[in-house]
């Protein structure tokens, strides 16, 4: 029998995470065993993100202690995979000599030969990017441990080329994945004990199916994911908001296993900082379709990601920002400085020109300000019930389990006899900025 270790670390977005069980997968059929010590393991594979330059950093710093590792143990085979394999190429391998496999995103199933042809200081690239690849008959081996919620991949790479943005370059053209092997992954899924299945893609909304007799939309495969069993319930994430059909909203409020949560990233307050960064859409469209969502779906979660200090971003744009935040009330928000990434639209063409000092201060602004609104949206919650998934035992009490409502929010509770994978209502009684304590009911 053969034992061979393999330890896998994820950074970056949740494609990341679900490329990684891809990964383990195509490797537990060569053998490989998955296993939490890198100390232990045979092959060490880190994928990785580019999205900005910390999270390049971070990754650079952490692989100098599997440089340690194979020192003293020379057999020991390293692979970078994912995003920064993908922007950085063969370059990765000249600056970082022990480094042995560079392989991006769409290259996972020439691992094992990759592997193989390692070895005695024989580096190996495979950046080669696909239009088809999906690994859609690969059955991922899930790392999420809790056994209740799972991620299925519905569709890969983006057309989108934003100006800031590495993504279309490390991850290639968009491609849907077949609808049947989607179905299939659910109804597997939920055969092994599984509530929450949530959909993914960089733009989960253009999902698009089309073959001589057949095309699918998103709202159409959302729909049919949820007939799966109402069991489930089904989340989707990353939306673009380009593609938020009404034909989508209506389909979110008319079914009761989609959550009524929606990710929807603005990047930006401003019409004309969005022009900049080749968003696609303006804040007019972005608002209209804010308010549609409400008046469907008047409850619904709503979240975000911005850009703060993007190229030429004036106080006033910044003010703008500010304004939509408040206008929309977000349950909660991911905010980043701009990171200029070499290559991109923007730092080919304008001046990463906002001061670094401006930029810091404009992203406390709106982080502060967030705060504010997280906790007025959870204030709101006090006294009503929520249908929680129970997903996991409290990190700090045994007494107590974690799950999360129908509109993407924590709460914690006592346990009582619950298990995970259990629905419970939960009526909210307290809250933090960032979770809602309740009691079952
Ligand atoms: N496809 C998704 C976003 C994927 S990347 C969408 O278009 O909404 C996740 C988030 O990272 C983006 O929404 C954006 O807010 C942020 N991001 C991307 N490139 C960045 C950069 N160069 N600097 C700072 N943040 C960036
Ligand atoms: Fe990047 Fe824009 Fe594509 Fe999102 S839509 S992944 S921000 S290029
Ligand atoms: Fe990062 Fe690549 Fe995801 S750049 S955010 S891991 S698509």
């Amino acid at each position: 029998m053969n034992s061979k270790k393999l330890f896998i670390e994820t950074y970056g977005c949740q494609m990341n995470i679900s490329d990684s069980e891809v990964v383990v997968s195509i490797l537990e059929k060569e053998g490989y065993e998955l296993t939490d010590a890198a100390k232990d393991a045979d092959v060490i594979f880190v994928n990785t993100c580019s999205i900005r330059d910390n999270a390049e950093k971070k990754v650079r710093n952490r692989i100098q202690e599997f440089k340690h590792l194979k020192r003293k143990k020379p057999n020991l085979k390293i692979g970078i995979l994912g995003c920064m394999a993908e922007r950085l190429k063969d370059t990765l391998l000249e600056e970082e000599s022990f480094i042995d496999m560079v392989v991006g995103p769409d290259a996972y199933r020439d691992l094992p030969s990759l592997i193989s042809q390692t070895g005695d200081g024989r580096q190996m690239a495979n950046t080669v990017l696909s239009l088809e690849e999906t690994y859609e008959e690969i059955t991922p081996v899930r790392l999420d441990r809790n056994g209740v919620s799972a991620f299925i991949s519905i569709m890969r790479g983006c057309d989108n080329y934003c100006s800031y943005c590495v993504v279309p370059y490390t991850r290639g053209h968009e491609r849907s994945r077949n609808p049947k092997s989607i179905i299939t992954e659910a109804k597997d899924l939920l055969k092994k004990g599984y509530k929450e299945i949530t959909l993914l893609g960089q733009n989960v909304n253009s999902y698009n199916w089309k073959t001589d007799d057949e095309t699918l939309n998103f709202s159409k495969l959302l729909k049919q994911v949820a007939n799966v069993s109402t069991e489930l319930r089904i989340r989707f994430s990353t939306s673009h908001p380009k593609d938020i059909s009404d034909e989508l909203i209506e389909t979110i409020a008319n079914t009761n296993n989609i959550c009524n949560s929606i990710h929807l990233p603005v990047q930006s307050g401003s019409s004309d900082v969005l022009k900049r960064m080749k968003r696609s859409y303006d804040i007019e469209w972005y608002m209209n379709r804010i308010n549609k969502i409400k008046s469907l779906i008047p409850n619904c979660g709503l979240s975000t990601d911005i850009i703060t200090g993007f190229c030429g971003e004036t106080d006033e744009e910044h003010n703008a920002t500010v304004a939509i935040m408040q206008e929309v009330g977000y349950d909660y928000a991911f905010m980043f400085k701009y990171s200029e990434r070499p290559d991109t639209f923007a730092a080919n063409r304008m001046a990463d020109d906002v001061d670094e000092a401006v930029k810091s201060a404009r992203l406390t602004e709106i982080i502060n300000m967030q705060q504010k609104t997280s906790l007025a949206s959870n204030k709101r919650d006090i006294g009503k019930v929520f249908r929680v998934l129970v997903e996991n035992v409290s990190k700090r009490s045994t007494a107590q389990m974690s799950g999360r409502s129908d509109e993407n929010k924590v709460m914690v509770f006592d346990r009582k006899n619950t298990v995970i994978g259990d629905y419970v209502n939960i009526k909210c009684t307290s809250c933090t900025v960032g979770t809602l304590l309740g009691e079952i009911i």
